[in-house]
């Protein structure tokens, strides 16, 4: 074989470089304390949803500055069905609109879109409008910014498992792929580094139980309207001087 051909063959079976989103963090967010920061100004909450669909703006934009690579925002729950039907009829209009307007951005920038969730109960032209930001950002590869709608963790397992019945021997990979199939994300399925509530309370709210098996957790008590770049800063950084262990022990300890 010639030297030439031998070359040619070892660029082929190199393992494919890391895409930068592939490099980075996964940061999951709960948004919350929408509905109280409007309370707070005398304004209806759902003058707390504009203002926070402004803040997902600023945090996406900033996440790769911070070496995040994903970024799993929760913007529905599956239990949020039951809130007023004006509020959830917003907030519907309020996903769409951003869609909309952020794919050229998403795209100036690098960021692939990706809703994740069940798909058979939002509004036609929401699911539309998911499919057009989806396709026109699936080269990008700086961010994989994922917003979970009509999302539960737990259904999501269910799902998965009733896709899976019968097969023996599943592996973690495999229920980890099926949960992601189930929600619609065809990307790698990643474990949650990082999580970050706003809004003062500390529960995971069935977002992401899985995957946040071993997730460091950041509560603050700022409600998602007043949470800025700088914040979403000093939450990464706090993440990086924490110790992870994943049920080990530390080297020096190990004896
Ligand atoms: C929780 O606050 C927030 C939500 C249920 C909606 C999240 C939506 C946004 C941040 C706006 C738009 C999002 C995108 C992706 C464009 P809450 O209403 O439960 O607040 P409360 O606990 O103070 O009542």
């Amino acid at each position: 074989m010639s030297h030439t051909h031998h070359t040619v063959k070892h660029t082929h079976v190199r393992a494919p470089q890391p895409t930068p989103a592939q490099s980075g963090i996964h940061v999951a967010m709960i948004m919350d304390g929408n509905g109280r920061w409007a309370n707070a100004r005398g304004r209806p909450r759902t003058a707390g949803h504009i203002a926070g669909a402004r803040v997902v703006r600023k945090i996406v934009e900033a996440a790769p500055d911070c070496g995040i690579g994903m970024l799993t925002l929760y913007a529905f729950s599956a239990d949020n069905w039951a809130r007023p039907s004006r509020e959830v009829a917003l907030l519907m209009r309020l996903f769409r609109r951003y869609l909309v307007a952020e794919t050229d951005r998403c795209i100036t920038n690098d960021v692939r879109m990706r809703i994740i969730g069940r798909r058979d109960r939002i509004p036609s032209e929401l699911l539309r409008a998911i499919k057009v930001a989806e396709e026109a950002t699936r080269h990008c590869t700086r961010l994989d910014l994922r917003i979970a709608v009509d999302y539960s963790s737990r259904d999501a397992l269910v799902r998965a498992a009733e896709r899976l019945q019968g097969q023996e021997n599943l592996s973690r990979d495999e229920l980890s792929r099926a949960m992601c199939q189930v929600d619609h994300w065809d990307g790698e399925c990643r474990d949650v580094d990082l999580l970050i509530r706003t809004g003062g309370e500390q529960r995971l709210s069935d977002f992401l139980l899985w995957e946040c098996a071993y997730a460091e957790l950041y509560f603050t008590d700022r409600r998602w309207p007043d949470f800025t770049p700088a914040d979403l800063e000093s939450a990464v950084k706090e993440f990086h001087s924490r110790e992870r262990r994943f049920g080990s022990v530390p080297e020096a300890a190990a004896g």
